[in-house]
């Protein structure tokens, strides 16, 4: 099956009670046995639901893997795949990366005796150089969040491979609909699927996908001894949000690109992050690793005051100010005081986070109505 055909049936099959074409929602905590392990495959939900199985199934199948968990949260994906690692062990993480992923690992993870490093993943080199035998975990983001760097995924996978290091990739911003982290040699994809995936910013949830057997097991473990799931009515949401993926990234990409070159072209504005400019320094990496350049992007009004970037968030009527990103509507964020409030400022301005970042995420709707909006809330 091609993608636009996996998003819609990959890893499905029909009800098997009634046909239902669409799984139900099985809102159930417990299931019938007839005699002690006489069950039909499930037994309690916080281990298996054939809601969320179907949903794990879909998201696998989109991701070229094997095997597909959901959690209750982004978070909650990323804590099961950090339960992999002892005292002692040794990560390698993006610096500039969503504030609630920097918050997990400092202040929960670190407490726990593993240790983190943060630096720029443009250079593979850079990476080998942090290298030692503790180091169990290379953890990226790309594009990173909201700087919109590009890292290139086969080249850490190497290092990755070469070293024995598990290789993780927060498949967020892209989606599979743009990269295939699995493909270019990452172990494990992560996605905050209230994202993209979900699609309609209802709902929040996480979910991991991996190839490895073995990998796959830790992860089924970890996710039922420590409980984070997702509840079934939840599933059959991501599950429909599935659906129409390739249809909204391309839209979200449309869009990405006729809103980014209006703000390039904008007097009021000094600079604007987005992978698809020739002139980006990761250009070259998007081009090659990515299908198109998405809807994420950043931008710095003229002269980087905190006040003009209030001001433009405040006055805008078809973007909503919010936190969270990907939903069918466009939001616009303000990344220093809202999704990375929780990285101390200067670590924060160490990798552009300056306070008069905006950050958008753009949604489907008409561009011209995006633009216009943009155009009053500048001024
Ligand atoms: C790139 C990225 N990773 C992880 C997360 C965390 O996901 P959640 O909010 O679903 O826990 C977010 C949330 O904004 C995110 O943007």
């Amino acid at each position: 099956m091609k993608f636009n055909t996996k998003t819609i049936h990959g890893g499905q099959e029909h009800d098997k009670a009634y046909g239902a074409v669409m799984p139900p929602i099985y809102q159930t905590s417990t299931y019938a046995q007839t005699t002690p392990g006489g069950h039909k495959g499930y037994e309690y939900s916080r281990t298996h639901n054939p809601t969320r199985n179907a949903l794990e199934k879909g998201l696998a199948s989109i991701e070229n893997g094997n095997y597909g968990l959901a959690f209750g949260s982004g978070l909650a994906a990323i804590d099961a795949v950090l339960k992999l690692l002892s005292p002692g062990d040794e990560v390698i993480s993006t610096n500039d990366l969503y504030g609630g992923s920097y918050r997990l690992f400092t202040k929960i993870f670190e407490r726990f005796g593993i240790k983190f490093h943060f630096i720029g993943m443009e250079n593979a080199d850079h990476i080998e150089q942090l290298i030692t035998q503790n180091t169990k975990l290379i953890w990226a983001e790309t594009p990173t969040n909201p700087m919109m760097n590009v890292i290139d995924i086969e080249a850490i996978s190497k290092v990755a491979k070469k070293n024995n290091i598990l290789f993780a990739v927060d498949n967020t911003f892209a989606t599979a609909y743009l990269q295939q982290p699995l493909d270019l040699g990452a172990d494990i994809v992560m996605h905050s699927a209230t994202k993209y995936l979900g699609g309609h910013s209802d709902v929040v949830m996480g979910s991991l996908v991996v190839r490895d057997k073995e990998l796959a097991d830790k992860l089924y473990f970890i996710q039922n001894a420590s409980g984070a799931v997702c509840g079934p009515m939840d599933s059959f949401l991501v599950l429909r949000g599935l659906k129409t993926l390739h249809v909204r990234m391309q839209r979200h990409c449309e869009n990405g690109r006729a809103v980014a070159e209006f703000l390039a072209s904008h007097p009021g504005i000094e600079k604007v992050y987005w992978p698809g400019f020739e002139d980006h320094p990761n250009h070259e990496i998007a081009k090659r690793q990515m299908k198109d350049f998405g809807g994420m992007l950043s931008f710095i009004p003229k002269g980087g005051n905190y006040a003009d970037a209030i001001r433009i968030v405040e006055n805008l009527k078809v973007f909503t100010l919010a936190e969270s990103l990907g939903g069918v509507e466009s939001l616009a964020g303000h990344p220093a005081s809202m999704t990375h409030a929780s990285i101390p400022k200067e670590e924060r301005e160490k990798s552009g986070v300056v306070d008069s970042l905006i950050r958008l995420s753009v949604g489907i709707e008409d561009a011209e109505d995006l633009i216009n909006d943009l155009k009053q809330a500048i001024g």
